[in-house]
């Protein structure tokens, strides 16, 4: 596969999500600094170049800028929002500060409706805007094809060098036509066919795979999460009996996990799985700890120790592998006042030590989340896999407060099988991002039947989210609440009491730990 769209990443917000969206038109993309040098830009063989948008102002002293060369190229660029104002800046127009900031939504007038980008599109759409410099005047060889009630220069073209601005963010949900803007970009200007696809990624995957690896073996933790599942059934396509899973039981794993894993792996898609017992050894370690960074501490090596261990029982390998993510590989872009571009996920920090000496091998590394289901499905993961709700490492330890003990250990374990049974038979379990419950440290009174009780409650967590970071509570539909919590309190032993949590993220996190 040669086609390529490179994005230059100015520390926008949304540099991802363009680059997602590219994708999602069949063409492949990469994320670059915004100060690659122009002749390592060409060395990738872009069929185009997006510029993202930023934070900062062209005219700032320390505004990121592009090396010029990239306008020599020959090669289409689409600017976004400060990607169309360096485009005015450094080829000859000008901008300024706008007198009112142009944020959120607004009606883009399309003026010249033979211009590429616009193609397929009605005279007006619905965009998002969100800057508050705008174009003042045009570069030499730029003509404005469209505008909004703000700006006269919402979208500018070069037409003769296939050069494009646009002021607003075509890759956000609220430009609802968005996507086509892109597409038009990618097919009708850059001439890109179609072929990004997951199948196709198997194959060439399968081979880069095999060159990598030739005769030698592979050893991969399998936690059951969507990552290493579809890592382990990729290398397994791959390289087959040469790939060894290695799977720990922490003891404190949902309940039906390690048998759901050892029946997808082991007898479906007959991986050499080598299954690790070690929940004895996590709770003796975990006894009388309470505080939760320590208990993170704990389990975390603890892990350490018990992978290391189980890879000399599997004998001699020299590649380790991991389902590592493009996001986690990006280089992020430190742009002065804009942590956006460096907030990554705080968990995903990969785990094992330094010295334990395996060459890597990471066939997710060039994909995105929503690829990597994708690709999961083509490659017969079951949906159960592929869109699972996300489930912390550390697994039931931060859902029971306090000390860890094996009926506490129990009684959330039930109470979450509960949770995501009801949750599935409602259909919701895999539109939100996550719901679960929580064990609380205290026990209060209850009456159940003639008897009084002392006992414990469960809170119910549901979370709607698109990356972890913030989150919404879930609206659950009161009869879906009152069946969890009479189920919960009738089925699970040692609970009196159900609580639904109502907090947002932030102030609160997704996990209580
Ligand atoms: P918080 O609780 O920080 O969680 O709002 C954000 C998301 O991260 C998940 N999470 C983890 N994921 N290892 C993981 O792979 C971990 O140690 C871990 N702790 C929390 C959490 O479930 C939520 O989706």
């Amino acid at each position: 596969m040669n086609e390529q769209i490179v994005i230059l990443d100015f520390g926008a917000q949304y540099t991802q999500v363009i680059a997602r969206r590219v994708r999602e038109c069949s063409v492949y993309s990469t994320i670059i600094p915004f100060d690659t040098p122009a002749a390592k830009v060409a060395a990738l063989k872009p069929s185009g170049i997006i510029l993202s948008g930023g934070p900062a102002s062209v005219y700032a002293e320390k505004a990121p800028l592009p090396d010029p060369g990239l306008f020599t190229l020959g090669v289409p660029v689409l600017g976004l929002c400060y990607g169309e104002q360096l485009l005015a800046h450094l080829l000859g127009g000008k901008v300024e500060k706008g007198l009112k900031r142009e944020f959120g939504k607004g009606t883009l007038t399309i003026q010249d409706p033979a211009c590429a980008l616009f193609q397929g599109l009605p005279p007006e759409i619905q965009v998002w805007n969100s800057h508050g410099d705008k174009l003042t005047q045009l570069p030499e060889g730029f003509q404005t094809v469209a505008t909004t009630e703000n700006s006269p220069y919402a979208a500018i073209e070069h037409r003769a060098k296939k050069f494009f601005g646009v002021q607003f963010h075509p890759e956000v949900a609220h430009t609802p036509r968005g996507k086509e803007v892109i597409s038009n970009f990618v097919h009708g200007v850059c001439g890109c066919g179609k072929q990004w696809t997951m199948r196709g990624y198997i194959d060439r995957a399968v081979e880069e795979i095999r060159s990598q690896v030739g005769s030698e073996r592979v050893l991969l933790g399998l936690s059951g999460g969507v990552d290493s599942s579809v890592a382990a059934a990729l290398l397994h396509k791959a390289i087959g009996d040469q790939l060894t899973c290695i799977f720990v039981n922490n003891g404190l794993l949902r309940a039906r996990e390690a048998e759901v894993v050892q029946e997808v792996f082991g007898r479906n898609f007959q991986v050499k799985l080598q299954y690790e017992d070690a929940s004895a050894l996590f709770l003796k370690k975990l006894r009388g700890v309470t505080d939760p960074e320590r208990k993170r501490k704990v389990i975390g090596k603890t892990f350490i120790d018990v992978f290391q261990s189980a890879t000399k029982r599997a004998g001699q390998a020299r590649f380790l592998a991991q389902g590592t993510l493009y996001p986690d590989v990006i280089e992020s872009v430190p742009i002065d006042g804009n942590p956006a571009a460096l907030i990554k996920s705080h968990h995903n920090v990969g785990g094992l030590p330094r010295n334990m000496k395996f060459e890597l091998v990471e066939p997710l590394k060039c994909l995105f989340k929503d690829e990597v289901r994708q690709l999961g499905l083509e490659l017969g993961l079951p949906q159960e896999i592929v869109w699972r709700q996300p489930f912390p490492g550390p697994g039931l330890a931060v859902r029971v407060l306090g000390e860890l003990t094996e009926e506490k250990l129990r009684m959330v374990r039930q109470a979450d099988a509960i949770v995501l049974e009801e949750m599935k038979s409602s259909g919701l379990y895999y539109k939100i991002w996550q719901s679960f419950a929580v064990l609380l440290p205290c026990r209060s009174v209850g009456v159940m039947g003639d008897e009084r009780t002392y006992d414990y409650t469960i809170a119910v967590r549901a979370v709607e989210s698109q990356d972890g970071m913030t989150a919404d509570w879930v609206k659950l539909p009161y009869d879906l609440l009152e069946k969890l919590a009479t189920r919960i309190i009738n089925e699970v032993k040692g609970v009196n009491r159900c609580v639904f949590d109502i907090t947002s993220k932030p102030p609160g996190t997704i996990e209580w730990e």
